[in-house]
């Protein structure tokens, strides 16, 4: 998942009474950044990263975070690594962002092909496209077709717009420096049509 959506889906998640834990697998550290967090050597995703044996271990953790949390929010890093593996192994709900572009959408394609390879069937996979641009018809086009073929895409679509990306320069997810932005409100959106599709009710607080 990408920072955007791990901080802001994480964010809203708790806001609505959800008890939530961000967890940032990303070397990288990006959503680590943007929440103003600093980094720790001892929880480091790059040891998770380093062999099978080690990243058995995530599932275990993930367990271990299942019964105290209302929601575990894992930001993964990109590419189709080990650690992805892993991820999908530990996760019951896969949110993928999806840039209109022939790609990314190849990207799905395949990762629908690795899991049913795998027979890790009992993950639910809900793709929404991002960084949409509707003025361009290649991504009015490219939705369309997508839309017919991948039913399960979420009907929320995020634009590409400048809002989203001052996420990592004011560190903060955007629903707390900007609620009332048209962004905001796209991001609440999405959280609600995740939150149905994982079932439970979403409390005000
Ligand atoms: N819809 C959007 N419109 C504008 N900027 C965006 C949008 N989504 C993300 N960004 C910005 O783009 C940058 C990269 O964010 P993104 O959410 O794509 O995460 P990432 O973790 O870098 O991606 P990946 O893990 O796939 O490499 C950030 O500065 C973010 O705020
Ligand atoms: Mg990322």
């Amino acid at each position: 998942m990408c920072l955007a959506t791990a901080v802001n889906v994480a964010y809203l998640a708790a806001q609505t009474g959800r008890s939530t834990v961000l967890w940032d697998l990303d070397p990288q550290g990006a959503a680590t950044y943007s929440l103003k967090g600093s980094p720790d050597d001892r929880v480091s995703a790059k040891k998770l990263a380093r062999g099978k044996r080690a990243t058995e271990r995530l599932k275990m953790m993930t367990r271990s975070l299942h019964d105290g949390f209302d929601l575990l929010v894992l930001d993964r890093p990109p590419g189709m690594t080990m650690l992805t593996e892993n991820v999908l192994r530990a996760a019951d709900v896969l949110l993928v962002p999806i840039v209109p572009a022939t790609l990314s959408l190849r990207m799905l394609d395949q990762l629908g092909g690795f899991i049913a390879h795998t027979g890790w069937t009992d993950i639910r996979i809900l793709p929404f496209f991002s960084m949409v641009d509707r003025r361009k018809s290649l991504h009015e086009s490219l939705i369309t077709n997508a839309r017919t073929r991948h039913l399960q895409f979420l009907v929320t679509e995020i634009p590409h717009w400048s809002d989203i990306e001052r996420i990592t320069v004011r560190r903060a997810p955007l629903p707390a420096f900007a609620p009332a932005s048209p962004a905001a409100r796209l991001y609440a959106r999405l959280w609600e049509e995740i939150a149905a599709c994982i079932g439970e009710p979403v409390r005000a607080r």
